[in-house]
């Protein structure tokens, strides 16, 4: 679709993820004309900076982080971008914000669609919202739709009393809850891959599929994050919300059709489903992990804004178990850390042995891998060369450079179905809440836990510990690192 017209408040306009993600997301949108003269961005932060300062810093962001622009379309486009100094508790400044976006409505013709995007740290998106719906930010023309960036709260007390405040504001399907990792083509892929090939379609059950591996490994510690990564740990950060919904797109059953409602439904099922664990359950299934730095590199508790006591885990693994679905009570194992050997987000499925007549065998295993590649390979049992036994065979598909080059940010791609009002790829609710409450147990158990988590080698695959999720099980990991 070409020119949809809306105008955007970006709250957190002068932050890190604006500048990195977001406006070279709006441009591309606006390269491929999806976005053309009828729209708008009011970036609001607390610093007073004038409209000409910030769209210097737009133009910047664009030049840093997008490739191949044209300099004169980059001038154009930044002069959509507007700057209101903002201080999110006070009321007189949504008042204030109102003007301003009243003149631009008019001015770009956007049709009185507004989209609020949140952008900036969690603790200020109830006071925001509120006051956005008591303001009269929110209106009765065009649409007015809310977009959040993660982590939406911080346990499922905390998310509940976020929904509770935005749900005063916006209607749930106002909401749109950002997981960028929906985002990304291969994760999309899933679905496609295994519902319309019979190949796997015919498989995708717990008769056939002997375990599931979810793997987000990063080579990069926490960077100049560790302030906010003191307050989650891997289990906050990745599985709540990355893990989980990539592993609901694996375990869910069929949806009845490729609406949004109908996939967001099996996902919603499948994820009630999960075996919820008592303190004994997470001691065996759980192992959790912190990078010990070496002669060159820090460990965790040497970085910034990081306590040298902190018992953050920066690495976890664990077993789930769903007990509904096609794939209902075949272990996924799930692992996601910092400073681990390589960075590869992948998911392995690994198949039951269908024989007994040779000695040797493989597994078949069938691998996803979402980053850096976007690739897909099945591990099959074949004939070894000029001799009788078995060997291993690789079949393998990857989208080509070009190809992958030209695969749009997952940002961009999320921007745009927002903009068409597409949900399909955004958290619902009942996700967030089912996935805290999974989640809390084990922060739970961990807390009142002497132990702290085991000291992990940088550029390792986690601790020595984490086979113990294996126990009682042939089991191992596919991608050894
Ligand atoms: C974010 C986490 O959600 O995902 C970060 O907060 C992590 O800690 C990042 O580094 C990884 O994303 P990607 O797209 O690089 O795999």
């Amino acid at each position: 679709k070409k020119n949809l017209p809306v105008l955007f408040v970006i709250f957190g306009g002068s932050g890190d993820l604006a500048h990195r993600k977001l406006y070279p997301a709006l441009f591309n949108l606006f390269r491929k004309g999806a976005l053309q003269e009828n729209f708008a961005v009011v970036g609001t932060a607390r610093r007073p900076w004038s409209d000409d300062y910030f769209q210097e810093t737009v133009q910047q962001a664009i030049v840093e982080n997008v490739n191949a622009v044209d300099r004169d379309l980059v001038d154009q486009f930044s002069r959509h971008f507007f700057y209101q100094s903002h201080d999110v508790t006070d009321e007189n400044h949504y008042i204030e914000l109102n003007n301003k976006i009243e003149q631009l409505e008019s001015q770009f013709k956007t049709q009185g669609n507004r989209t609020f995007y949140l952008a900036m740290s969690p603790q200020f998106f109830g006071t925001i919202s509120q006051h956005l719906k008591a303001q009269n930010l929110v209106t009765d023309t065009g649409y007015n739709r809310l977009v959040v960036e993660k982590p939406f709260g911080h346990d499922l007390e905390s998310a509940k009393v976020l929904n509770q405040q935005i749900g005063d504001s916006f209607a749930e399907k106002d909401v749109y809850r950002i997981d960028h990792y929906l985002g990304k083509q291969m994760i999309q892929n899933i679905m496609y891959l295994r519902l319309t090939n019979p190949l796997f379609d015919s498989i995708w059950d717990s008769e056939h599929i002997q375990n599931v591996q979810v793997t987000l490994a990063e080579s990069l510690g926490v960077e100049n994050r560790g302030g906010y990564y003191e307050t989650a740990g891997a289990l906050r950060d990745m599985v709540q919300n990355h893990i989980f919904q990539i592993a609901s797109q694996v375990a869910m059953k069929k949806p009845v059709s490729l609406t949004s409602t109908d996939i967001h439904q099996a996902k919603q099922e499948v994820l009630n489903s999960i075996q919820m664990y008592d303190a004994d359950d997470v001691n065996r299934f759980f192992v959790r992990g912190q990078y010990a730095g070496n002669d060159s590199e820090n460990s965790y508790r040497e970085e910034e804004q990081v306590s040298p006591e902190s018992t953050v885990e920066t690495f976890v693994a664990g077993k789930l178990l769903f007990k509904a679905g096609p794939l209902q009570n075949v272990p996924f194992y799930i692992r996601t850390g910092k400073k681990l050997a390589q960075k590869t987000t992948r998911v392995d499925l690994v198949l039951k042995s269908s024989h007994d007549l040779f000695e040797q065998n493989q597994d078949n295993v069938i691998s996803i891998e979402i980053d850096p590649e976007n690739k897909l390979t099945v591990t099959l049992n074949g004939k070894q060369l000029s001799q009788t036994d078995l060997s291993s065979l690789q079949m393998k598909f990857a989208y080509t450079k070009d190809e992958v080059a030209q695969i749009p940010d997952a940002y961009e791609k999320l921007f745009y179905d927002f903009l068409i009002g597409d949900r399909t790829n955004f958290v619902h609710w009942h996700e967030v809440k089912t996935t805290w409450d999974f989640i809390d147990r084990i922060e739970k158990t961990w807390q009142e836990d002497a132990q702290p988590p085991f000291a992990y080698q940088n550029g390792s695959m986690g601790p020595n510990e984490v086979s113990r999720i294996f126990e009682g099980t042939t089991d191992s990991w596919v991608f050894k690192g």
